[in-house]
């Protein structure tokens, strides 16, 4: 049995402020964080929804860097943008705050004081990458080098971009400074731990016992942690851009971003409600719930539960952590580095009072249970088919035929026969439906429910055809439209917290009320009731529109294509285990020039040629037709290895080996002398 909760304390995962936001931020948290808290609203619960930029960390450091200013500077431009993208899409937080701030500065500074009085940290000495020339300590981020896997070069401490291993910078081959250049060397530091394995039986009696509950990957990811046995975590890092560690002899430290990040969210509710924050997050009464991507599971779970059990003093803990999965693009992973993303502010820009599309579209296609792919196609269809030929279409038709045949006042309703009652009873059932699934959280299935709202409402007007039946009875007329603009109504309720742009432009066309009690009631326009004009609720999304995204993203994808193919071009193959000097010597290489050479009948790759080795004139068949022309290789002088014991390839003999070189491309070239030699000339 769920608790009797007073109110509810939502928070979203505070994005990074070095990059806009993109749909697999809005799919992945806000979206659904944006359902839940304009669901309760609906329902008349006090709620408080909390968010901001997370400022601190290192890739805010390497972002500032690249572009040539400070941090500061970063994180403000992008704070802008993104509290700006929030409001453009309808998601609009008690309090957008950021960790920069002073509030949260003294918070978090205060939160880690306390628990180091209090000897709830261990210190530990241990050796890490320093940068001897720009003297200071280097993030795993900041050393690059060859990676040990797949051999691709500017591969980071922590992980090669290319094949995708999470690596250490131990690792790595070649290590460098991202700053100078210079070649990093280990030097002892002391940080700060706080011991989680401490907390590890709490846990799985609050988690794996008390949550079982909870969205399966959120309680598979911590049973595994659980299972693996925890281990200290640092919480303080040597970085010059964070909030300062408070403690004598800490100079040049900062508390790591994934320990000041989270108490962010209490900071932003201090700094919106000085003298009654305390209320939301030391409450029995509060229900504390946070929406986040899947890979900020363990801070929500494990790392921050952690710290705010070490701290006491009553902070309350979440009563679920819905996270959902992530989302591709047109079948590749997002990518903020490879520019491979939607982005939320530029879509408001292409898309101009369509935030509804993309906030449908995402919930629609949520990946909730698991990764999910979004492409403009379907975005297309999902508005043309679904928003516009569904929905919108119905409130058109009921609202137009109201202001055709009853001047825009609500007709009076007579006798209903059994189809009609059967369409009311419907909504109740839905209504019922969708509550249950976004109190748990499954908003997928609880757009499905208002969906299903709006298809019995087209449904039924296309089988009563108000528009013959005017014809013949006026009053029957009456009746079924009095029905369809009571369905109307309950649309205007029901999709609030899903397109709520476009539930207010409904509200507003019908005047009618945002009352969840009233969704389901066959009385909530009474008779005689104004309309206003009838307005189009969505429109259609056009070819070229859809066009022009998905030629941005091939442009995108070509030119990947061709940075990749730079990369592999500077690639080098490792080299091979060593070998013995008389290993070399064995092998007999010479100069040789090619007399003949015709393809190899019913085969693509072989060449045979009859050469001129100055010892003998023999045949060599070789796969260095994929590369040459018969024509090409006559004449040419070229390097074998004339002692290889003979093969038969096809039924012809072949003596020797012709020396290829390959390129990064994986096309071969045969070597030749830089002057021509005589044939027979030994190589070695
Ligand atoms: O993954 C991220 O984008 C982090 N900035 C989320 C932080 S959530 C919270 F702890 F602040
Ligand atoms: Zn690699």
């Amino acid at each position: 049995m769920e608790k009797n909760f007073k109110r509810t304390l939502v928070t979203c995962a505070l994005p990074y402020a070095n990059g806009p936001i993109h749909i697999g931020h809005l799919a992945g948290v806000y979206v659904p964080a944006d359902i839940y808290v304009r669901f309760l609203r609906l329902k008349g619960k006090e709620v408080l929804y909390i968010c901001g930029s997370d400022e601190h960390g290192v890739p805010i450091t390497i972002q500032a860097r690249k572009r040539g200013c400070s941090p500061q500077e970063v994180v403000d431009e992008f704070h802008h943008i993104i509290d700006e993208s929030f409001k453009g899409f309808g998601i609009n937080f008690d309090i957008y705050g950021r960790t920069s701030s002073e509030v949260h500065a003294k918070n978090a500074s205060e939160f880690f004081r306390k628990l180091y009085d209090e000897g709830k940290f261990i210190s530990r000495e241990s050796e890490q990458y320093f940068d001897p020339v720009a003297n200071t300590f280097l993030a795993d981020r900041y050393i690059v080098g060859t990676c040990p896997k797949c051999g691709a070069e500017g591969a980071y401490g922590d992980q090669c971009e290319k094949c995708g291993s999470t690596l250490s910078p131990e690792e790595l081959i070649n290590p460098k400074s991202k700053l100078s250049g210079a070649e990093p060397v280990k030097k002892k530091t002391t940080h700060w731990y706080l011991p989680l394995q401490d907390y590890e039986s709490w846990l799985r009696q609050w988690i794996l016992e008390g949550h079982k509950e909870w969205r399966s990957n959120v309680y598979g990811q911590v049973k595994s942690w659980l299972d693996g046995g925890l281990q200290p975590r640092a919480v303080t890092r040597d970085l010059d851009w964070g909030v300062p560690v408070p403690v004598e002899g800490a100079e040049g430290k900062v508390l790591y971003v994934w320990f000041d990040a989270p108490i962010g969210y209490i900071s932003n509710t201090q700094e919106l409600l000085p003298d009654t924050w305390e209320q939301w997050w030391k409450s029995e009464d509060t229900k504390l719930v946070h929406f986040i991507g899947k890979d900020n599971i363990v801070f929500h779970c494990i790392v921050f539960p952690s710290m705010l059990k070490a701290y006491g003093d009553g902070y309350i803990l979440p009563e679920n952590v819905p996270a959902n999965e992530f989302l591709n693009l047109e079948g590749d992973k997002i990518s903020t580095s490879k520019g491979w993303a939607v982005w939320a502010n530029e879509y408001l820009e292409d898309f101009p009072g369509q935030q509804d599309v993309l906030r449908y579209v995402l919930t629609a296609n949520a990946p909730e249970t698991k990764d999910n792919d979004f492409s403009w196609k379907d975005f297309q269809a999902r508005n043309n088919s679904e928003l516009v030929a569904i929905f919108g279409n119905f409130v058109n038709r009921a609202v137009v035929l109201t202001h055709k045949y009853f001047g825009g006042k609500v007709p009076a309703r007579g006798e209903m026969n059994d189809m009609d009652r059967e369409t009311f009873a419907q909504i109740p059932l839905l209504k019922e439906s969708m509550d249950r699934n976004i109190e748990n959280y499954r908003f997928r299935d609880a757009l499905k429910d208002a969906m299903s709202m709006a298809r019995v409402g087209n449904k039924y007007i296309s089988d009563t055809e108000p528009w013959k039946v005017a014809k013949t009875d006026m009053e029957r007329t009456g009746t079924i439209l009095n029905i369809c603009l009571q369905l109307c109504a309950d649309l205007a309720v029901a999709f609030e917290p899903f397109t709520p742009f476009a539930a207010a432009r409904l509200r507003e066309m019908l005047h009618s009320p945002l009352d969840w009690n009233l969704l389901g009631s066959t009385d909530i326009l009474e008779e005689g009731h104004c309309l206003s004009e009838a307005k189009l609720l969505f429109s259609k999304i056009e070819d070229e529109q859809i066009q022009k995204q998905l030629d941005r993203l091939e442009r995108l994808r070509q030119e990947r294509i061709q940075r990749e193919k730079e990369e592999d071009a500077k690639k080098v193959e490792p080299q091979k285990e060593e070998v013995s000097f008389e290993d070399f010597e064995a092998m007999d290489i010479r100069t040789a020039t090619v007399l003949e050479a015709v393809k190899v009948p019913k085969t693509d790759k072989l060449l045979k040629l009859t050469i001129d080795t100055g010892l003998d004139t023999r045949t060599i068949v070789s796969g260095i037709a994929e590369y040459y022309s018969p024509e090409e290789m006559l004449g040419k002088q070229i390097c074998i290895l004339a002692n290889l014991a003979p093969r038969t390839i096809k039924g012809i003999e072949s003596k020797g080996m012709i020396l290829m070189a390959r390129q990064p491309d994986g096309k071969m070239r045969f070597i030749t002398p830089a002057e021509v030699l005589a044939n027979g000339a030994r190589i070695g």
